[in-house]
């Protein structure tokens, strides 16, 4: 399989990126980072051993990161992922212990452990990377490949006109990480799951029932969840209840700007492209994040002309098949919810 280290801001989405990988028979996660996001850090760290324990996962190594971005004050999102970052969905406290190590030297640690053997995912701010980098600026050459979630290319950003969740809330640690790629040989380049493409995974209530039948849980009907948000699922696998108890929050809030009853799987998504590259089309493009624009910090913008003059330092995922992601989803999460 392949070996993982995934860094989280868990988070509804970032929850089913982490089932995901946990039901993914190809995939061994070697350690998860915890990284102040959508919620505080050690919020996103209690939620990674919740999904842990539900998921009767194996003892995988769960580290704290930073309580603050590099510079700025932290800004978190409880409008988007809820009181506790996990929308609607309750877990229990855990009794497994957090590592002793800091997230940053977790990512080290473990890159110098597998070298060129490990894919390392962020679906959160880059604080971890960016401290972890500092400490071992050849993280780019121990990394068999990165893959990001984060970024907006085509001009609409999520959190302010221009700018994406992950790289608004740390933008000095977004550009470090994109800058130590700069030299990356095109087989090492981070590939990057911004908004563009991401935005086109549209989970829909129909998703959720599949998932449930998947399972083989509770017929469907007892499980929808529409657009009146009362609480239907009432599924009786425990999985599968608390995802859908998270993304139905996920699905209220797209719903309430406006952006239909359907919620975004950033970060499943490119947890399954860390799995598997060839799911994404990709551009060569050399990207750098804006931090000093009064309008425009945190953007990232992408030189897809080579008119900078610098090698590329990324490849933009820039076509997928969104149904093709869902059918992997359902059929892996599904499955082994049902276990
Ligand atoms: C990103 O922001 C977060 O709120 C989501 O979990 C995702 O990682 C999308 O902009
Ligand atoms: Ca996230």
């Amino acid at each position: 399989p392949q070996r993982v280290i995934v860094d989280v801001d868990t988070g509804i989405d970032d929850s089913l990126a982490l089932v995901f990988l946990l039901a993914s028979p190809d995939a061994e996660i070697l350690g998860i980072a915890s990284t102040a996001g959508n919620v505080g850090v050690d919020r996103v760290a209690a939620n990674n051993l919740g999904w842990l324990d539900l998921c009767r996962a194996p003892d995988i190594e769960v580290a704290v990161g930073s309580t603050l971005p590099l510079v700025i004050p932290l800004v978190t999102t409880e409008d988007t992922h809820g009181p506790h970052g996990i929308g609607y969905a309750e877990l229990p406290p855990s009794a497994r212990p957090l590592s002793t190590r800091s997230a940053s030297d977790m990512w080290v640690d473990l890159a110098r452990k597998h070298p060129g053997d490990a894919v390392g995912l962020v679906t959160g701010p880059l604080t971890n990377l960016a401290l972890a980098l500092r400490k071992e600026p050849a993280l780019p050459q121990l990394l068999k490949r990165l893959v990001i979630m984060g970024g907006a290319f085509n001009y609409a950003g999520n959190t302010k006109p221009t700018t994406e969740w992950n790289i608004s809330v740390d933008p000095e640690a977004a550009k470090i990480v994109f800058d130590a790629f700069s030299a990356a040989p095109a087989d090492r380049r981070p590939i990057v799951c911004s908004l563009d493409i991401t935005e086109t995974i549209e989970m829909k209530s129909e998703h959720l029932e599949r998932l449930a039948r998947r399972a083989g849980s509770v017929p469907a009907e007892t499980i929808s969840v529409d657009e009146d948000a009362t609480v239907r699922s009432r599924a009786s696998n425990p999985l599968i209840r608390q995802l859908s108890d998270a993304v139905r929050f996920y699905m209220e809030f797209h719903r309430d700007h406006d952006q239909g009853f359907l919620s975004h799987m950033h970060d499943p998504f490119a947890a399954a492209v860390a799995l598997d590259p060839s799911l994404v089309r990709t551009k060569p493009a050399t990207v750098d994040v804006e931090l000093t624009g009064t309008l425009t910090r945190g953007m990232t913008v992408a030189d897809l002309a080579g008119m900078w003059g610098r090698e590329p330092n990324v490849d933009i995922a820039s076509q997928t098949d969104p149904a093709a992601f869902f059918d992997l989803l359902i059929e892996r999460v599904g499955s082994f919810a049902g276990e």
